[in-house]
């Protein structure tokens, strides 16, 4: 893990802390649907106020392209992080850089809050534009990023702004980054990777990364069924790449060189369609007829993955097993998730979760409190199970360099 400073390292009495946040959470006709992110980041902003700093939360949230909109206004974050900080008032700049924020910013007295409006209204923030980034320094004295989740953009916000003030890492950020290079650097063995989803295609690099540093690999959703087909299992109208055949081979043949285990399913519940009242068998993988669809991994399968478990001592989990969103094809990743929960409960897994479809998944089995470790992240925890350097990481550990 590259060196970066975090809270411990910086002196913040009486400083303006620009805080990055990651407040890009799901909002539905005004409302936020989940405030996990809010939830996360409330301790740093609660423990940089205790050490006598006052605030400036800033962040991005959906992509409105350089444009302001109302649509996209950060003004729905404020009651959800109101709350999440005991009640706290929170002031409100309707621009986050300018007149508007540089009067929000100097009313602020230690102790206090303010949030700014999103960082995306301008166009400098994702050209991660030297100007855009010394307009939003002029609103405090310390840098500190806490947006994990939001560290594989090389954005104003994120890289360039990290060189322009002293710069360090919120709680969220260590937590994150310890609990993710833990997992994946120096794990207790066997290392057991879960790795499910729709598309070979958008997890080729991860995959290629993943199979020289664990132990086992399980392949589960839709994905698999490229795998399967790769080796020519008759896989009939099921969701597949057809086009990744190839790739999908070569993941297998490196796999087997680098003496990775790979559990692939080896039965499945079938469909004729993708609805909750279809009848929905279960049969042997090579036993899917030419008219159905793979919506699930059977029980024979969930078997053998939980063997593997018992005999695993870290997880690194990333995307959903089945349909899941679709009962009853949800069964083979609750099962999964249940004794993923139970072996970390017990004190035997050491179990590391990411990606949005993931937490959705964890969270509709109930058992999002059990793991040791959910991530916030969707894209950068995909990009660092990709192995690639996150530049809102790079730049902490090269601005602790310049230090
Ligand atoms: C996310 O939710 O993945 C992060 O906030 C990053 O958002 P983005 O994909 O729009 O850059
Ligand atoms: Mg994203």
């Amino acid at each position: 893990m590259p060196r970066f400073l975090t809270l411990d390292d910086i002196d913040v009495r009486g400083k303006r802390v620009l805080l990055r946040a990651d407040l890009n959470v799901p909002v539905k006709d005004g409302k936020v649907t989940d405030a996990t992110r809010i939830e996360r980041l409330a301790p740093t902003i609660e423990e940089l106020l205790g050490r006598g700093a006052a605030v400036v939360v800033m962040s991005h949230f959906g992509r409105p392209k350089g444009k302001p909109g109302p649509e996209l206004s950060l003004r729905p974050v404020i009651a959800p992080l109101r709350q999440a900080l005991g009640g706290r008032e929170i002031a409100f700049a309707e621009d986050c850089i300018g007149e508007p924020a540089r009067r929000v910013a100097a009313a602020l007295e230690p102790g206090e809050v303010a949030l700014l409006e999103n960082l995306r209204f301008h166009s400098g923030e994702e050209a991660n534009s030297p100007d855009f980034a010394k307009a939003l320094a002029e609103l405090g004295q310390v840098y500190v990023d806490d947006a994990f989740s939001a560290a594989h953009r090389a954005h104003a916000s994120i890289a360039a702004l990290a060189h322009l003030l002293p710069a360090a890492a919120g709680r969220l950020m260590e937590a994150e980054l310890a609990a993710l290079t833990a997992a994946l650097e120096h794990p207790a063995r066997p290392l057991m990777a879960l790795i499910g989803g729709a598309k070979v295609s958008t997890k080729l690099d991860l995959l290629r990364f993943i199979i020289g540093k664990v132990d086992v690999l399980a392949i589960g959703g839709a994905m698999a069924n490229t795998m399967l087909f790769a080796q020519g299992v008759g896989i009939g109208r099921s969701l597949c790449e057809r086009e990744m055949r190839e790739q999908a081979r070569l993941i297998l043949d490196l796999a087997a060189e680098r003496g990775c285990r790979v559990i692939l399913p080896e039965d499945a519940v079938i469909a004729a369609e993708l609805s909750r009242t279809a009848p929905a068998p279960t049969v042997a993988i090579d036993a899917v007829g030419g008219d159905m669809m793979i919506l699930d991994i059977g029980p024979a399968t969930v078997a053998r993955i939980a063997a593997a478990l018992d005999e695993a001592r870290t997880l690194v989990w990333n995307g959903p097993l089945g349909a899941f969103e679709t009962p009853p094809f949800d069964r083979g990743t609750v099962a999964v998730a249940t004794k993923v929960a139970e072996l970390t409960r017990a004190g035997r897994l050491r179990s590391v979760a990411g990606g949005g479809d993931t937490v959705a998944a964890l969270a509709a089995a109930g058992v999002t409190d059990a793991l040791s470790y959910v991530s916030t992240a969707g894209g950068a925890f995909l990009e660092w199970l990709e192995g690639r350097e996150l530049p809102g990481v790079a730049a902490l550990a090269r601005a602790a360099r310049q230090d």
